[in-house]
């Protein structure tokens, strides 16, 4: 594995990653830290003819591999910014690899294979890591899974990062069964924002999308959190051909009095998911079909990174999204990175390359080595995904255990 500080040193490790990670370290002792991104470094290497804005050349020592951080001069992490000049502050954490549903288009019916306790990231580990990326830039954090909320200390988890500082914003998806019951301790350790998942407002249908009971106690918890005051609350919603795409107008029949904010998101491909071209319903056919119950359907701006292109029925409450990865990708503002329940940062949802922090932490990693690491993976990121046929075709993790 390739290893870069993005400026001057580049070794491979071969052997063991721990003592790779300390050649690491002394190679790093000092280099020259320009003020420059990433992105600035590359071009400036390929056409050093091109001025470039002014800026100071400043000095970053790194001793025994702790790294002085110039706030003040970095215009955003290093570490964090990739080869396209794309910026990570957004971090999706995944707590667990379980869950008490079994949605078929995020798991096979048999079931995954569950990592073994000991490798999964302990409490420390969770919140050491969330602690590293908030330093270097990283703004929000979701908690995703399996289901995050039958992790038995999400409550402290989320305690403890809201005392991060630089952390503006603390999110939780989750499948709703926990909802009602753990909202209050939610509410009081400091979430912001709550997206829910419900693929149907038909009981029966629900319980065989997500081959469990449980509908009633997702609505229950919907209509807690928006008596609790979040507003919006997001519900997402996977759209597939012959299970629920019939039931697309009376989602958005629900934002006309609830601060809801229904997010439609095209089907995709993960490993044992039976994902087919057949049953994706592209975002343009939904727009159409929702255009011609509600012509006046109106759009909404939309955030430099947000991934859902936003809508309002005029006089609606809530409002509308469609998160079209498949149809249109949004690959370009990426901001996103995740790290799975067993400690691997993944740094696209699509893309199979994987590099394990809790490897790197366990064999005694400073900050800095850590940092090298993560900078290596940000800066191998593509430029966007492989296309749905390419990635059906490709190995990846079942969704269930990546962390959506
Ligand atoms: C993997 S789940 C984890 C969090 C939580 N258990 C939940 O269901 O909200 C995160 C999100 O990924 C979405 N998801 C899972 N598989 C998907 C697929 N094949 N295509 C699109 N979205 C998917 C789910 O609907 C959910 O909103
Ligand atoms: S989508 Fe969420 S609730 Fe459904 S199986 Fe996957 S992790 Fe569980």
């Amino acid at each position: 594995m390739a290893l870069h500080s993005g400026l001057c040193s580049r070794l491979i490790y071969s052997t063991h990653p721990a003592q790779a990670l300390r050649t690491a370290a002394n190679t790093l002792q000092c280099f020259r830290y320009s003020g420059r991104t990433k992105e600035e470094n590359q071009r400036h290497a390929a056409y050093p003819e091109i001025p470039e804005r002014p800026q100071p050349e400043q000095e970053l020592v790194v001793a025994r591999g702790r790294r002085r951080v110039l706030k003040d001069v970095l215009p955003f992490s290093e570490f964090l910014t990739d080869s396209f000049g794309r910026r990570h502050s957004y971090l999706r954490i995944s707590l667990t690899e379980k869950c008490n549903l079994r949605c078929q288009y995020c798991m096979p019916e048999e079931g995954v294979k569950l990592t073994p306790r000991g490798q999964l990231l302990t409490t420390e580990e969770v919140l050491t890591l969330a602690r590293l990326f908030v330093r270097e830039g990283v703004e929000k954090i979701r908690l995703t899974g399996g289901e995050p909320l039958i992790r038995p200390d999400v409550l402290h988890i989320i305690t403890e990062m809201r005392k991060l500082e630089g952390l503006k914003t603390i999110a939780v998806t989750t499948n709703g069964m926990n909802l009602a019951r753990l909202l209050p301790g939610l509410k009081k350790a400091g979430v912001d924002l709550l997206n829910v998942s419900l693929d149907s407002l038909v009981p029966a249908k629900f319980e065989f999308i997500v081959r469990r009971k449980g509908f009633h106690k997702v609505m229950e918890g919907i209509d807690k959190a928006i008596k609790m005051g979040y507003n919006p609350v997001k519900v997402n919603c996977v759209v597939m051909r012959g299970l629920n795409e019939d039931e697309l107008l009376d989602f958005v029949a629900l934002t006309e009095r609830k601060p809801l904010d229904v997010r439609f998101i095209e089907y995709m491909p993960f490993d044992g998911n039976k994902w087919n071209f057949k049953k994706m319903v592209s975002y343009a056919e939904m727009l159409d079909r929702i255009k011609q119950q509600w012509p006046s359907l109106e759009t909404l701006p939309g955030d430099e990174t947000g991934t859902a292109k936003a809508f309002r029925v005029p006089g609606f409450q809530g409002q509308l999204g469609f998160i079209t990865s498949m149809s249109d990708h949004f690959c370009g503002s990426c901001n996103r990175l995740r790290i799975t329940a067993d400690g691997n940062l993944k740094v696209c949802l699509f893309g199979n390359s994987e590099v394990s922090l809790r490897d790197c932490l366990r064999s005694g990693a400073s900050d800095e080595e850590l940092l090298q690491i993560i900078g290596a993976a940000v800066g191998r990121k593509k430029k966007q995904h492989a296309g749905m046929f390419n990635i059906s075709q490709m190995k990846n993790r079942p969704m269930i255990l990546i962390g959506g």
